[in-house]
């Protein structure tokens, strides 16, 4: 792809985003990282501005918020699409959740809108650890999720951000799907006792009913969310996702970084301090 070719990233604040546009700024690429923070701004919920954000622009790297499971999001992703094209982008690298029906129907309206498009289907993040809705959790020293003994191929944030770039700058990775997973497939109980042994903090797994989780939830994070968190575990945690992905691999010609690299990088940068 010519260097002059601009990438949109949508969600730039975020885990993935923000490491996709670090990515990009360190290559050099023109790009352009938007959320409903930035100028021009990017919000989900208002259609009419996103033509604005999409000027000139080449590709998009697209982040759906709050989830790609949440009903009416294939319609979004769909008009999204079709904006697009009409601003003249050719391509489309979406973030995706695994084993997820709702983010299931999203990747097929992407495929369907006639662009350059490849899917980036992701396990649950590492990095929901420590820089996502699980950092209070793991500060509070009780990781309850409704996971009961499921096992979770954690992938790492870096690797994800890594085949997204790839997907983004090389025409090679053009229809690809790839199941982006971390190497080891581990319960949330695997997770307390790892991240307790790297912290020193002493973190316990809990593993609640699904209406136990959501009614914990509730008076934290408010209905909607705690409804989205509690259908995605019931959804996900029924065996669908005990296995590992080769996504990494095949588009990076590398293995993924395992949780125990994680955790050194994490500690390193000074994750869960706040606890000391
Ligand atoms: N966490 C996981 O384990 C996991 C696994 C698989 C897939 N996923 C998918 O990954 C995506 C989340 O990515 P992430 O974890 O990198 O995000 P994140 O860290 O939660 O950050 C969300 C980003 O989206 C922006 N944002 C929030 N509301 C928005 C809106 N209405 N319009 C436009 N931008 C908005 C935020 O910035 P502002 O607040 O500034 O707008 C921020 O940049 C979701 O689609 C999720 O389904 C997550």
């Amino acid at each position: 792809m010519p260097i002059d070719n601009p990438i949109l990233v949508i969600g730039a604040t975020g885990k993935i985003g923000s490491r996709v546009a670090d990515r990009l700024a360190d290559n050099g690429h023109p790009h352009r990282a938007v959320s409903r923070s930035t100028a021009p701004v990017f919000d989900w919920e208002d259609p009419a501005g996103w033509a604005r954000a999409m000027e000139g622009m080449h590709s998009a790297f697209v982040t759906y918020v709050p989830d790609l499971a949440v009903p009416g999001a294939p319609e979004i992703i769909e008009r999204f699409a079709t904006t697009a094209r009409a601003q003249g982008l050719r391509k489309i690298v979406l973030l995706s959740g695994r084993g997820e029906h709702g983010a299931e129907l999203s990747e097929d309206r992407v495929r369907r809108s006639g662009l350059d498009h490849v899917i980036v289907r992701a396990s649950w993040f590492n990095q929901n650890f420590d820089e996502g809705q699980l950092l209070p959790s793991v500060l509070s020293g009780t990781l309850a999720l409704a996971a009961d003994d499921r096992l979770e191929p954690f992938v790492d944030a870096d690797d994800i951000a890594d085949v997204a770039v790839a997907a983004l700058l090389d025409e090679r990775h053009t229809s690809e799907t790839y199941e982006v997973t971390g190497p080891r497939l581990m319960t949330f109980a695997d997770v307390a006792r790892e991240i307790s042994a790297a912290s020193g903090l002493d973190v316990t797994y809990i593993p609640l009913s699904v209406e136990d989780f959501h009614a914990a939830l509730l008076p934290v994070i408010g209905k909607d969310d705690a409804d989205l968190l509690a259908n995605l575990c019931a959804e996900v945690f029924d065996g669908r996702n005990e296995w590992l992905g080769d996504g990494v691999q095949r588009a990076l010609r590398r293995e993924p970084r395992d949780f125990a690299d994680y955790l050194r990088t994490a500690i390193a940068n000074g994750a869960w301090q706040q606890a000391a």
